[in-house]
């Protein structure tokens, strides 16, 4: 099929991915095939069949056959493999920087060593930089829906390996499981020097929100949809400049809004937050960057400059120093200058 003018224009914005789970990453195909060699045996027995599973209700749903999917993924090369399809995806889409979280508990959990996993995605990352000129950064993330003391034991495994890791979050089942639930954990993880982001005011109330920037101290919200429900919130983060990491297609399919054109990104940037574009888990959601950029692009018939502004923020809101925000933002303003939408 030939590709639209606006995908066109898409394709070619340098991109920056900040909200995106390397295990959701993980294609059916690529699945398969590590199944395979690993001899464990899929509850499906055909790619068609395991991709008639996606097929969901809420984030809960989703999240069962996420962690069903990690189960393959035993040895460090498994882990690489991962980690090197999605980044060879993405510097094919134009992205040229990425923050990627992982989950070493889906892991470890299951017997497999923190080393083995993180060493794997450490790997892949560091070709990446060398011959995809894609910089990154990587973040740990606990899973909240285990307990406290579980994520103690996952930030004293992550010790031996600080100097690969940037930062710290927090993802899987969100009601019932409060940023306050993980308040001491954050301290103590922000003690050792990473930075904090949360998962929050995805399908939690805006409670969940508040929390997460009092409680926890984030310097960034990953999806935070709910806060047009305050106002009060939104002058927060408008005030402060908190990013919010948004993930329009994982919205449509965890049915956190019911149609693209509900999406609430135009408004947010109306009112002057820093919303930023993402994947979250592309390999279950339909789409990696470019898709996430073109469904509500079509569907809110955004402007040239929204668009614009969204790549801005996207470097904004990284964790890139200063001069390569700058370098990776003016290149942003120089594409849009040869573009008409
Ligand atoms: N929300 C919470 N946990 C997750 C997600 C998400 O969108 N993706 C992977 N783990
Ligand atoms: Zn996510």
């Amino acid at each position: 099929m030939e590709s639209s003018h606006l995908e066109n224009i898409i394709q070619g914005i340098p991109k920056a991915e900040l909200h995106l789970h390397i295990e959701g990453s993980f294609e059916p195909e690529l699945m398969f095939e590590i199944a395979k060699r690993n001899k464990i045996a899929l509850k499906y027995d055909s790619i068609e069949s395991l991709k008639k599973a996606y097929n969901f209700n809420n984030l809960q749903e989703f999240l069962d056959i996420y962690y069903a999917g990690a189960q393959v993924l035993i040895h460090e090369q498994d882990f690489f493999d991962l980690t090197w399809a999605y980044l060879k995806k993405v510097s094919s889409q134009n992205v040229v920087h990425v923050e990627v979280f992982f989950d070493p508990q889906t892991h470890t959990e299951r017997g497999i060593a923190f080393e083995v996993v993180i060493n794997g995605i450490y790997k892949a990352l560091e070709k990446a930089k060398k011959e995809l000129n894609i910089s990154y950064k990587l973040i740990m993330s606990y899973l909240r829906h285990l307990s406290e003391e579980e994520a103690f034991k996952t930030l004293e495994s992550s010790i031996p390996f600080k100097h690969w890791i940037d930062g710290i979050g927090l993802d899987s089942s969100e009601l019932g499981n409060p940023p306050s639930k993980f308040a001491r954990i954050f301290e103590a993880s922000a003690k050792q020097g990473y930075k904090v982001v949360a998962h929050a005011g995805e399908e939690g109330p805006v409670e969940y929100i508040w929390e997460a920037l009092d409680l926890l101290r984030v310097i960034r919200i990953d999806h935070g949809n709910r806060c047009l429900d305050d106002d009060k919130l939104v002058h927060r983060l408008v005030e402060e400049q908190i990013p919010l990491t948004l993930c329009p297609l994982s919205n449509l399919e965890l049915k956190v809004i019911e149609k693209m054109e509900d999406h609430p990104v135009a408004e947010m940037l109306d009112k002057g937050i820093l919303a930023t574009i993402h994947s979250d888990d592309p390999a279950y959601f339909g789409g990696y960057m470019n898709e996430n950029y073109y469904a509500p692009a079509k569907a809110l018939n955004l402007t040239k400059n929204q668009l614009m502004q969204l790549a801005i923020n996207g470097f904004k809101a990284s964790w890139l120093g200063d001069e390569d925000k700058e370098k990776h933002i003016s290149k942003v303003r120089s594409y849009f200058e040869t573009v008409s939408l």
